[in-house]
């Protein structure tokens, strides 16, 4: 048992390390769910039949009939759910205490590879129940696979196996999240925590105290295993009391209103609805993913120094442009909701210059004009300059992510309950 520990940590830390404010555990408490998604996985798999016609009778069968069958997909559903947050958080950890610089610069993008695969584990997920909230949820999230230019329809029609989803969808979608997405999963993983150890632990702030280090075991063990421990006391509990959804059987004849994409692709739903496809689909997603893996590769003048936030003014310039985020992202579509359709004013434009460009650059105009009036005058550093960008990004994110979960009603109107 001691040798597999060593193999995961070192003999000894630095007692630094051990303050739980610099990580929250949250790589670790990642690394327990996916453990409790295999074994869970592994169960569903003994009743589940990847086939349109029998999918949804097995979900059924496991639910009435095995024993604690509905406790185990619970469990499945709600880590799967709890994965993605926390993977989420534990990105947000690594960016605001400056962990995705120099030896880490590799870890981050690896890291980034683990979200992306966390969030298609849950997607391919998904599809497997075939009700009908599964069956239109990957429908809708396809089809906004189909607006990326040029590739976009065949990728589509490659991905689905046809125009809509079919035997072939639920097979390949099976593949991917019972094969594929966790041999990748945990192969990355492991490289992960080897890199984590190869920058010799986590970064730690530079302080004048001096660097005490002390074992492992029982330091750090002890307090991983009560974060383990309160982490598996709340997914039980979750799944105790709340059941995986599950609707009625797949009718692919009778859609729902609304459709709605997975939760996680909420945000990217509310982007189509008020800019041009390809904008929505393509152009700002891929520059945020083009910004994330590109931030360790920026030259900043200090090394990082671990402390979350870099600095007051750090702290400062990210509570206010989160305030700026927020009313941003709730003005401009209230806005172009209720007072201007930029497509409807400008009839003789192409929609992807009146309805993609021109939104954008009013965009980009306003977070100028907030530089410019309020963070010029802070005289923030590079380092600052780019969490400013980090946190608009982020919190936008979570603002158009929330509302198109819990403020799209039928049609997809805006409502309020
Ligand atoms: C399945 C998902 C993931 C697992 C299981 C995981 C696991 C871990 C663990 C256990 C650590 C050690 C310290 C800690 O707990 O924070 C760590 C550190 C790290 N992770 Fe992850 N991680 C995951 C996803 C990510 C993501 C999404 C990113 C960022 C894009 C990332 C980037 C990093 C970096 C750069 C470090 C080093 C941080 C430091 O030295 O302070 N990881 N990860």
């Amino acid at each position: 048992m001691r040798n597999i520990l060593l193999h995961i940590h070192p003999a000894k830390i630095n007692e630094k390390a051990l303050v739980f404010n610099r990580t929250f555990g949250l790589g670790g408490m990642a690394a327990l769910l996916i453990v409790i998604q295999f074994i869970t996985g592994v169960l569903l798999r003994f009743y589940y039949t990847p086939s349109p016609a029998e999918a949804y009778d097995s979900i059924i069968f496991l639910k009435n009939d095995v024993l604690f069958g509905q406790f185990i997909r619970n469990i499945h559903y709600w880590s799967g759910v709890f994965m993605l947050m926390i993977a989420f958080l534990h990105f947000l950890r690594v960016f605001f205490t400056g962990a995705y610089q120099d030896i880490r610069k590799l870890n981050w993008l690896f890291g980034l590879g683990l979200l992306f695969l966390v969030v298609f584990l849950n997607f391919t997920g998904y599809l497997l129940p075939w009700d009908q909230l599964a069956y239109w949820a990957i429908t809708v999230s396809t089809n906004i696979i189909s607006y990326l230019p040029l590739i976009g329809d065949s990728l589509r029609t490659m991905i689905v196996g046809g125009k809509e989803l079919n035997a072939g969808t639920l097979q390949t979608f099976y593949t991917f999240h019972t094969a594929v997405l966790p041999f990748l999963l945990l192969i990355l993983v492991l490289y992960h925590f080897w890199r984590v150890r190869k920058a010799g632990g986590v970064l730690i702030p530079e302080t004048d105290g001096e660097d005490i280090m002390v074992k492992v075991n029982p330091n750090l063990v002890f307090k991983e295993f009560i974060v383990a421990l309160v982490l598996l006391a709340i997914v039980f509990l979750v799944s105790a009391l709340f059941n995986a959804p599950l609707l009625e059987k797949a009718n692919p004849a009778y859609s729902m209103n609304p459709t709605k994409a997975p939760w996680y692709f909420a945000g990217v739903q509310e982007l189509l609805m008020h800019f041009h496809p390809v904008f929505a689909s393509f152009v700002i997603p891929t520059s945020v993913m083009v910004f994330f893996a590109w931030l360790p590769f920026l030259k900043f003048n200090e090394s990082p120094n671990g402390k979350w936030f870099i600095s007051e003014k750090g702290i400062q310039s990210a509570k206010v442009v989160s305030i700026f985020a927020i009313l941003v992202t709730v003005a401009g579509i209230l806005f172009n909701e209720y007072i201007l359709d930029f497509e409807m004013i400008m009839p003789g434009i192409p929609a992807l210059i009146s309805n993609g460009i021109i939104p954008l650059i009013i965009l980009i105009g306003l977070m100028l004009g907030f530089y410019g009036i309020y963070l010029k005058r802070l005289n923030l550093s590079k380092e600052e300059l780019v969490q400013v960008v980090f946190v608009f990004i982020i919190v936008a994110f979570i603002v158009l992510t929330i509302i198109g979960i819990f403020f799209r009603g039928k049609d997809m109107e805006l409502t309020l309950y």
